[in-house]
């Protein structure tokens, strides 16, 4: 096969079958396969055992580095400690670190047990922790000494937890349940028999958040890893000499997808940056490190263009070879700036958690019109259907919901837990992604916005469901309802509507009270900016609070006729 950027779209797209990836990864159907074995041993028998995997540097300037040989040594000494706990194929064990490398090489581990990896964002509270815990019935948790007190405030309403497992424990003292490991100074095991999974195989689950009811666990198998070795290696565009770097954490998709898997099943070493934004760190680091391909996000490109060009030209960024976008519209206006800048537009991609891969993406070669998304992957059948009939549109520029057919490799095959969910995103035999789109007469699609009330703030969406939990359970919080509201960088920002109890009255240090008791429960991600204290909340008929109404202020957009729906 050529280089991604000397891919026909048209010719490529005509002839596509999966079996391409099957192939170049040596994979028959029926046979086992396991990504934990697929992004370390492999990659050493096909001679590269020296070639380094991943390159860490945190933001206290410590480092860290491994070859893909460490990778294969380190994923079976953490299989090996799991299989030693008890620990069964397809219980699950949860990662909840920063990102370190026991975070990346952990999951490689877990998933050559057969248990599943559930990785969970390091930064959520233990309210957070506990609803997705309780959820998975998970079985063990790796976790830092600096995390830990959140899972010993909830461990006793987590029956299923036989482990909580420490990789910098030192000389702390434990208490139950709860065991040390350190990564770098256990002995390294050679042979472990990895467990053999197969392509319908459960291999990680990640929760999302919905407009109802509590996140619900996205469940990947080992087979996903055909669709994200060859998206990383079209889309994103992996070479074998490049150097790799993908802002985004493992607790979310993108950093497993295209942050793990992706990367290492091509045999890419890629670069781990474990801090927050700061434009002259991440150029230092891009400088230094020499990254070729970077996959980042349209907030953090804002954060960037914030910043000016005149910081860019204080580094040498010559080595970045290709851009790729992912979690929210990347304006037009941020395409053009990163080609003025960077010498490289970023190329936009759009994918989910439930579709565990890119699905619609401007690849390399192809041109890029800015604020388009770019076309289906190759393989991936997608349209956009009618609002009410849900039946294709077969017109240029109209809006419909996205829609795809299912059957690709790294589609979920179910929500845990959750059938009615799961089958409540298929209609007519489409997938429906939860947003709208148009598409134009070269076949472009134009990302227009979600089709419910769930709310993307930096890449990340939060459901209202769970922040108005939060809320409820305060005293003096009669009802609420959390939306989204306008912002600069963020793209949107959650704002919570309340009503009071009777007893209570607006204030300012009321606002504050209940910020202070819901942040220690919630992510910081899904922390509301402002909580405006109203009346009554728009509801329907039956009673259901109509969110829309209240977004559509917060944006000054035209509610529409809601005489159907509303009470008068
Ligand atoms: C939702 C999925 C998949 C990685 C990150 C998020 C929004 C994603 C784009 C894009 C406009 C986008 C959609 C989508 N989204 N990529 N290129 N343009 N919107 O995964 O948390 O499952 O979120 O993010 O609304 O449905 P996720």
């Amino acid at each position: 096969m050529p280089r991604a950027s000397c891919l026909n779209y048209e010719e490529v797209t005509a002839n596509f079958t999966w079996s391409i990836a099957e192939k170049e990864l040596h994979y028959k159907p029926g046979e086992p396969i396991n990504i934990g074995w697929m992004c370390s041993d492999r990659i050493c028998q096909m001679g590269n055992e020296r070639k380094l995997a991943l390159i860490w540097e945190n933001f206290q300037g410590e480092h860290r580095q491994y070859t893909f040989d460490d990778l294969r040594l380190l994923s079976n000494t953490i299989a090996q400690f799991v299989c030693d706990l008890g620990i069964k194929p397809r219980e699950r064990v949860c990662l909840f670190m920063d990102r370190i490398p026991e975070l990346y090489i952990g999951f490689l581990g877990i998933l050559k047990t057969g248990a599943v990896a559930q990785p969970l964002f390091s930064a959520f509270g233990d309210e957070s922790l506990l609803v997705r815990l309780k959820d998975a019935g998970t079985a063990a948790i790796f976790t830092q000494k600096k995390h830990v007190h959140k899972i010993r405030k909830i461990r006793d309403q987590l029956p299923d937890l036989r482990h909580i497992i420490v990789v910098d424990a030192g000389d702390s003292p434990l208490q139950e349940r709860e065991i040390a490991f350190h990564m770098d100074e256990a002995r390294r095991v050679e042979d472990f028999v990895v467990f053999p999974t197969f392509a319908e195989s459960p291999s990680v689950l990640h929760y999302t958040s919905g407009t109802t009811g509590q996140p619900k666990g996205a469940q990947h198998v080992h087979y996903s890893i055909i669709s994200q070795y060859l998206t990383s290696k079209w889309v994103l565009d992996l070479q074998p000499n490049d150097i790799y770097w993908c802002n985004a954490d493992p607790g979310w998709v993108t950093g497993t997808s295209y942050g793990i898997i992706g990367p290492w099943s091509n045999g890419a070493t890629q670069v781990v940056l474990d801090s927050g934004f700061n434009a002259e760190s991440w150029y230092h680091f891009i400088e230094k490190q020499r990254v070729t391909v970077w996959y980042s996000a349209p907030t953090a490109i804002r954060l960037l263009m914030k910043e000016g060009k005149e910081i860019v030209r204080r580094h040498d960024l010559s080595s970045l070879r290709h851009l790729a976008s992912v979690g929210e519209p990347l304006n037009p206006e941020a395409v053009i700036w990163s080609q003025e800048a960077y010498g490289r537009p970023f190329h936009d991609t759009f994918w989910q958690t439930e579709t565990g891969c890119i699905v619609i993406t401007n690849l390399p070669g192809m041109p890029i019109k800015a604020g388009s998304m770019g076309k289906p992957f190759p393989g991936i059948t997608a349209t956009v259907l009618d609002l009410t009939t849900f039946e294709p549109i077969n017109q240029t520029g109209i809006a419909g919901l996205i829609a795809l057919r299912p059957g690709w490799p790294s589609q979920i095959r179910g929500y845990w837990n959750n059938e009615a969910g799961f089958n409540a995103k298929f209609k007519n035999g489409w997938y429906l992604c939860g947003d709208r789109a148009s598409i134009d007469a070269d076949g472009y699609y134009w990302f227009m916005g979600r089709d419910d009330d769930v709310i993307n703030t930096g890449g990340h969406l939060v459901g209202p469901f769970e922040i108005e939990s939060a809320l409820l359970e305060h005293p003096a919080v009669h009802e609420s309802a959390a939306v989204a509201k306008p912002d600069p960088v963020n793209m949107e920002v959650v704002k919570a509507f309340v009503t009071l109890k009777p007893g209570y009255t607006p204030s300012d240090e009321l606002e504050l009270e209940i910020m202070n008791r819901i942040r220690k429960k919630l992510s910081p991600l899904a922390m509301p900016q402002e909580i405006e204290f109203v009346d009554s909340l728009p509801k329907t008929r039956s009673g259901k609070i109509v969110r829309r109404v209240l977004r559509c202020k917060e944006f000054h957009e035209p509610v529409g006729d809601l005489s159907t729906i509303m009470d008068d």
